[in-house]
């Protein structure tokens, strides 16, 4: 597992993961972004599984992001409510459901955002606690997990948790 601080329409890896809404037809934030970049395919194909609820996800094509990006995975994130509300549930859930649905697609690498932590107002150093400690217990053969963090106190979050343990799952070689 490794965190990379940009965008994440430019990581070169099989699949992304968007921070969708249960629309899945793209919004602010890095869903925007995504759309951006992957074109209105993307919406269009989105819609088709829509309404998704928060903690699962899907996957559609890339259609126009970088050429090896292969899948887009929709997640859709709590809305930060106080942490009394099953917000940690359900945000480990959209990490733990996107990476199975990246190994069920064969993906060898993945790049997730901090899911929730902008628009939805998750607190950063506690998803950020989640992301690594679901992506690290998980058994995957996603060899590669990229965590993009869009600026550098999200990196710094991010590296708390990274520094206190080891690798990331992948099966061992
Ligand atoms: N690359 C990587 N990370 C990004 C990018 C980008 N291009 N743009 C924003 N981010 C970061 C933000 O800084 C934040 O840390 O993504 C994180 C998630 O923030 P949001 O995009 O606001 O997502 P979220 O909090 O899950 O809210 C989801 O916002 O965009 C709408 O349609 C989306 O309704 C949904 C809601």
């Amino acid at each position: 597992m490794e965190i990379v601080i940009g965008d994440i329409t430019e990581q070169r890896v099989d699949v992304i993961v968007t921070a969708a809404n249960e629309s899945l037809l793209g919004g602010g934030g890095v869903d925007g972004a995504i759309h951006r970049a992957a074109g209105p395919r993307l919406a269009q194909a989105g819609a088709a599984l829509a309404p998704l609820d928060p903690g699962l996800a899907v996957a559609t094509p890339a259609f126009d992001l970088e050429p090896q990006v292969r899948h887009v995975i929709h997640t859709v994130g709590p809305v930060w409510e106080g942490g009394d509300y099953g917000e940690a549930d359900i945000l480990a859930s959209c990490y733990r459901q996107s990476l199975a649905l990246a190994d069920e697609l064969g993906a060898t690498s993945i790049a997730f955002p901090a899911i929730a932590t902008g628009v939805y107002g998750y607190p950063a150093a506690q998803a950020a606690r989640i992301a690594v400690e679901t992506l690290r217990s998980a058994t995957t053969s996603v060899g590669r997990i990229v965590l993009v963090a869009y600026d550098e106190d999200a990196a710094g979050e991010l590296g708390e948790w990274l520094s206190t343990g080891a690798g990331n799952g992948a099966a061992e070689a």
